[in-house]
Parts: C-alpha cells; structure tokens; sequence
C-alpha cells in the first residue's frame, strides 16, 4: 500500500481511489488505460432475473449505459431461470429438472417464452431510461436435446449457431442486443436454451473481450470454499482470479462431507462454461456478484476486480524491461524508496542497466520488477525487486525471483546475493543465507553504505 494510505485496495478499488489522494492519480491513469484497451470490443453480459429483481438493478444497468459510452459493444443475455419456474408453477405446467436442464413437453414452451421474453423486456426499458436503445432479437438457431439415455427432454435446446453478422450490424447500429434464452429452429420451433451456454456460444462467435456471469450473491471466498494452490486470492479471502487448469481441481476439491453441495451445480456450471469460454478464445470470463454494487465497471477498470476471473494461463507475463517502461517502473518502486525498503534509482541508471530487468505485466501495466547484476566474481546480484501491493500475495514475487535466479544459474554464475534492510526472512524462503559484507563482489563493497547496513544474503548453487 502507498505510505500513509489505509484503504485496502482489494475491498473496492474506487473506494480506495477516492479515499488516497496518492492513489487516485494512478487509478484514474488505470481507468483511462483500461477505456483505450477496450473500446470498441465485445463485451457479453449474461444477467441473472434474481439481479433483475433486486434493487440495484438500475444501477448495474447505469453501469452498463456508461461503458456503453465509453465505446464498449453490449449483449446482454438474460438469465431468466427463477421467472421461468414461477410462471410454470403459476399456470400448473409440469416440469422437472434433469442433470440441470429444464424439461417440460411442448405446452410448457409458450411459458418459457413469456418469462424469458418478460426479463428481456424489463432489461430493455431499463436501458430506455438511460436513453439507450436496447433491441430483443431472435439471433439464435436451436434444436432440441431430443432423447438422451432415455430421457425425453422435450422443449429444451441446444444452440446451434449465432447469427454474428446480424447482431454485429445491429451494434454498429448503436443498438444493444438482449438476447432471451429461446432459440428457433430451422422450421421455426422454439426451444429453451440455457442462458449460460448461450452467453458462451454468443461470447465465442463474436470474439468477445469478456464474458461476465452477474448472479445474486456469487461470491466465491475461502469462507465457503477450498482453494486450489494456484487460485490467487484477494486479502478478505475471495477468489479473484483462477487460471482454467485449476477449475476441475476447485469443483473437486469443493466435494465431500463438508461440502456435499459445494460447489453448487450453478456454480460448478459457471465455473465450467467460463473455462470452456476461455478456451474457446474468449479473453475472459468472470463470475460477478450482483448484490455488490458497481461490480461491472470495478471488474472491468482494474485487473484486480471484484468478482472472480478465470483466465488461460497467459493472463500476465515477464519480459524484458524496454525504455518506455521506466517511468512505470519508477513509480511502482517508489513507495517501496519512501519507506527505505529499496535504494532510490534515477531514470538514467535503470537505462544503463535496462537488459539486467524483468518486468511482470498485467494487462499493459507493470506489476513487479527485479534485476539481475553480474559481477566478475563468478557472482550476480538480484536488486531492485518490488511487487506493486495490489498485487501482493499472488504469488508473483517468488516466480519473479524463480527467473532471476534460473537466469543466474543458465549464466553459469557459482552464486546469487542480495542486498536487504527489511526483507531477508523473505528471500531466506529461497534459501538465501545470510553472509559477511566482506563476501561481495568488490566493485559492490565499495558501494555498499555502513549507514544503511543492509544485510548480506547468499545462496550458493
Ligand atoms: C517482498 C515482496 C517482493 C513479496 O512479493 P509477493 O509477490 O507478495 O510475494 P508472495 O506471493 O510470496 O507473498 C508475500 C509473502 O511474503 C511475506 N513478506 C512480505 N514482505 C516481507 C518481508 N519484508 N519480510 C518477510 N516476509 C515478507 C508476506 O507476509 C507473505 O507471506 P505469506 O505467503 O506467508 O502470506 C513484496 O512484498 C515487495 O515488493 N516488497 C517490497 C520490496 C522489497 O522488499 N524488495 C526487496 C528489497 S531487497
């Protein structure tokens, strides 16, 4: 965290924004970096009716209205499960639930339609207030499940193909597409569809940026859950992000006695459709929760977010530090120099020694740094190490020096040091021993300041 900034970033980043003056300056350069990367991509919605029910439905739609402005393109696929039971129940159709798919026979259809068309239709006039205009439309081609193991599944459906041209030109119209969860068939019979297989296909087909699931209360923290080593969690315990190599060993692990429902088929089917998103080549998939309000835009402007993210493993990287990264870099490592952790650098040394740094990258921002020095001892210096603090936790200090200290050992260096105030029992975890001053490499001891009296540490290959 910034000196004398208390607010935990993890909580709610605008929170903090306004809260921290010296953060603010970085979060508003955040927002407009995130507006610039995303305008003019897709960005699927797949909403749920509790969301549409509660009362901070108008301002998740506010939220979307302002996206909207700042040049995102908009579908919304409305979940439209809770109205559709209600519906059936209040016109006594039967149905059933079969492995999570709803099967009623061909009556029950005209229902389905009517819930599912009346959520899109409350969606729609809600954009109509912001001054919006939303269009309901039939993009989508099914056909029925038909008959599985046994099981007649009647008017449930599959979908068969989007139609992206369509509904491409309809958002180059200025329209926002809501997409109700019935789909035609050739011959022009309707079927249900799940609305998350739907946002999947239509997130797919129209190369989509993002695919957010906003449902009431879809939090997933380690209150309720067990958590994969790789899952990156934010300090109040919620899983913020989880690559998609990690979710069948989360919905594993989430079975047993203390947990015979967890995870519940609904998020266990979320967890697997944003994973099948992701590799399918839709950049990202997301699981909101709609009782948090601005959670769209603080999941979209920061990289932390509010929700849970699932990502291929590419989501950040190291590489080289080029010239245009000083700045950024300076300015992660500042708060570090203000509080006498790191020794403070101007841009002209960090350009003189550009190809000893490694950057981690999120998204286009810089998150952590570290360098490697050599020295003609037979010996190299990892230096400069800093991992912003919004990202600390995640395991991206350890995997930074996991590369520095590889890149030592492929150098055929006999050893690695570091030079540390207040953060050797960290680098001990590495197996860093603490050494004699008089150990280094002499061109450093020379350099080195008694009135710091920073520590030696040494690990040996
Ligand atoms: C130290 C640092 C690189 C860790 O990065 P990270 O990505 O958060 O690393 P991790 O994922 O391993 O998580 C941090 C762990 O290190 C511990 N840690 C953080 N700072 C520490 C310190 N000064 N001393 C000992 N342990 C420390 C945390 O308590 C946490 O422990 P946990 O895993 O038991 O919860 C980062 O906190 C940082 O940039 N610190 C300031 C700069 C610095 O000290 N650089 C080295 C100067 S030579």
């Amino acid at each position: 965290m910034v000196a004398g900034c208390q607010v935990n970033a993890f909580d709610n980043p605008w929170h903090l924004a306004y809260h921290c003056p010296m953060m603010q300056t970085e979060r508003v350069r955040d927002v407009i970096r995130y507006i610039r990367r995303f305008k003019g991509s897709t960005i699927v919605i797949r909403l749920d009716d509790d969301v549409v029910d509660s009362s901070l439905f108008a301002s998740h739609i506010h939220d979307l209205a302002l996206l909207y402005e700042t040049g995102l393109r908009i579908v919304v696929v409305p979940g439209a499960q809770a109205h559709i039971s209600k519906v059936l129940d209040a016109y006594g159709v039967a149905w059933k639930f079969q492995d999570g798919i709803r099967v009623t026979d061909e009556e029950g259809m005209d229902f389905i339609k009517m819930a599912a068309f009346d959520i899109s239709n409350r969606i729609m006039t809600r954009f109509s207030a912001e001054r919006l205009t939303a269009v309901i439309g039939n993009w989508v081609r099914a056909r029925g499940r038909g008959v599985v193991g046994g099981t007649d599944y009647g008017s449930a459906g599959v979908v068969e193909r989007v139609q992206i041209e369509a509904l491409a030109r309809a958002m180059d119209d200025g329209f926002i597409p809501i997409i109700p969860c019935v789909g035609w068939s050739a011959t022009g019979k309707p079927y249900n569809i799940s609305s998350t297989e739907l946002a999947v296909a239509a997130a797919v087909a129209l190369k989509a940026e993002k695919l957010f699931f906003i449902g009431s209360g879809a939090t997933i923290s380690l209150e309720d859950y067990k958590m994969p080593s790789g899952a990156s969690l934010s300090p109040e315990g919620r899983m913020a992000a989880i690559s998609v190599e990690d979710i069948d060993e989360f919905i594993e692990m989430n079975r047993g006695a203390d947990h015979p429902n967890c995870p519940s088929v609904e998020l266990a089917d979320l967890l697997r459709q944003g994973k099948e998103a992701c590799e399918r080549g839709v950049t990202r998939a997301h699981i909101l929760d709609g009782d948090v309000d601005g959670v769209i835009p603080a999941e979209i402007f920061s990289d932390l977010g509010m929700g849970t993210m699932i990502y291929r493993s590419d989501y950040g990287s190291f590489r080289p530090m080029q010239k245009d990264d000083i700045p950024a870099v300076l300015s992660l490592m500042n708060p570090f120099v203000e509080r006498g952790i790191l020794l403070p650098r101007t841009p002209e040394d960090l350009e003189s020694r550009c190809p000893d740094y490694a950057v981690y990258e999120i998204d286009g921002g810089i998150r952590a740094c570290g360098a490697l020095h050599a020295y003609p001892e037979g010996m190299a210096e990892i230096a400069a190490i800093a991992v912003d603090e919004a990202y600390a936790h995640m395991g991206i200090g350890p995997k930074l020096m996991d590369l520095l200290i590889q890149r030592a050992r492929d150098a055929g260096f006999a050893s690695v040091f570091v030079l540390t105030t207040q953060t050797a029992d960290w680098f001990e975890r590495f197996g860093f021993k603490s050494a004699d001053i008089s150990l280094l490499p002499l061109n450093r001891r020379e350099k080195w300041n008694p009135k710091r009296g920073s520590r030696l540490l040494i690990l040996h290959f």
